[in-house]
């Protein structure tokens, strides 16, 4: 039984991946993507500096072979992203006058949304728009065009691909106050008629934090919205957190620490136990909501290929997926699969 069999009541399986495995370097990782997944997102290649490099000039041949081989394998193909502060193309930064950024936005979401359209099955229209106190991010977007870049940003994608379910994805959405600016935002798009169809928590979680009560109480707020709620970059550290430590610079660098890479050789039995508890518990809780919950993503296929290996210290030897170095599955995984076994 794979992942995407055991959960098909309930919601789609999803996992990002990177470049080699639809360049066909990675044959193992795309065999186990067609076995335990039904929705693929692409990790990096579709944000706006590999995507429209120059002004103007647009990248597709990448993404094309994503939407390929989604198509071939039938895999809903989830797009990441038209609209986001980060891995922007340094022209972009550099341009001074709203009309022209304002331009420059529409043609960017416009032309790749319309060239995908009837193919793809979700876009992440806008990423990450928020401060942590839930006010909108003070971003080149907002800085020059003000709130109305949102709004703008889910009127071009619609218009440019109707069909597409569109939604808006940030991390730390279990924060309260987060949460509570989160909600604003849906709550302004719907009152401006924009469509949007969900609403992403990426789900960057640890072992204790955040709570099972504090992921059920914010599934339940966004699902209240009437949208659908969705998990798009679920992992889960098992290492330490440089700014928990006590009177620890952010600044400070600990790379090569012991302290900070406690695992390099292999994670301890009762760590793995300890993930493989908390993955049960959580899905768990997704299982119970599975009313409001359309999509489950992880952030990675296996550890080695993980962002968490280099964030937010390089170099760190982290566990945070359901399949080993190797592409075996892990504790973790036979525990998910066993919520389903037992029901
Ligand atoms: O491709 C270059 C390579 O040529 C170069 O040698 C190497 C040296 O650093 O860098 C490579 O680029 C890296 C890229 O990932 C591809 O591996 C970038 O440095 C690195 O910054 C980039 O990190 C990505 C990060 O977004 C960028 O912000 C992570 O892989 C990716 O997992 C992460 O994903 C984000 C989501 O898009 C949004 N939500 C948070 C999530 C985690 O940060």
């Amino acid at each position: 039984v794979s992942l995407k069999e055991s959960f098909a009541d309930n919601f789609l399986i999803g996992a990002a991946v990177n470049d080699a495995l639809i360049s066909l370097k990675d044959s193992l990782g795309a065999n186990l993507i067609k076995k335990e997944y039904n929705t693929i997102t692409p990790e990096n290649s579709m944000k706006w500096m590999y995507m429209e490099p120059q002004q103007g000039v647009f990248e597709f041949e990448t993404a094309d072979r994503y939407i390929d081989f989604s198509t071939k394998n039938n895999i809903a193909f989830i797009g990441h992203n038209l609209v986001w502060h980060s891995q922007l193309a340094e022209w972009v930064e550099k341009i001074t006058s709203a009309e022209e950024l304002n331009a420059s936005l529409k043609n960017h979401v416009q032309t790749i949304a319309a060239r995908y359209t009837g193919k793809i099955h979700g876009w992440d229209v806008v990423n990450e728009a928020l401060n942590e106190d839930g006010t909108l991010r003070n971003s080149l977007f907002l800085e020059k065009l003000g709130p109305d870049y949102l709004v703008n940003s889910f009127k071009w994608a619609e218009e440019a691909d109707p069909k597409a379910e569109l939604y808006y994805n940030d991390y730390n959405m279990t924060h309260v106050e987060k949460r509570k600016g989160a909600i604003e935002l849906v709550k302004m798009l719907q009152k401006e008629g924009v469509k949007i169809d969900g609403i992403g928590m990426q789900a960057h979680w640890g072992l204790e934090d955040p709570t099972l009560e504090q992921i059920e109480t914010s599934i339940l707020a966004y699902a209240d919205l009437g949208i659908k709620v969705m998990m798009t970059e679920l992992d889960i550290t098992v290492l330490p957190n440089p700014w928990d430590l006590e009177g620890a610079e952010v600044s400070q660098n600990f790379e090569g620490s012991e302290q900070m890479n406690p695992y390099s050789d292999q994670l301890p039995d009762s760590v793995a136990t300890q993930l493989a508890k908390r993955y049960k518990d959580i899905f768990e809780l997704f299982v119970k909501h599975s009313d409001k919950i359309s999509r489950v993503t992880f952030w990675g296929i296996n550890d080695g290929h993980s962002w968490l290996n280099n964030w937010p210290i390089e170099k760190r030897t982290n566990y945070p997926l359901l399949f080993d170095r190797s592409y075996q599955p892990k504790a973790a995984y036979h525990s998910v699969l066993e919520i389903k076994q037992d029901s």
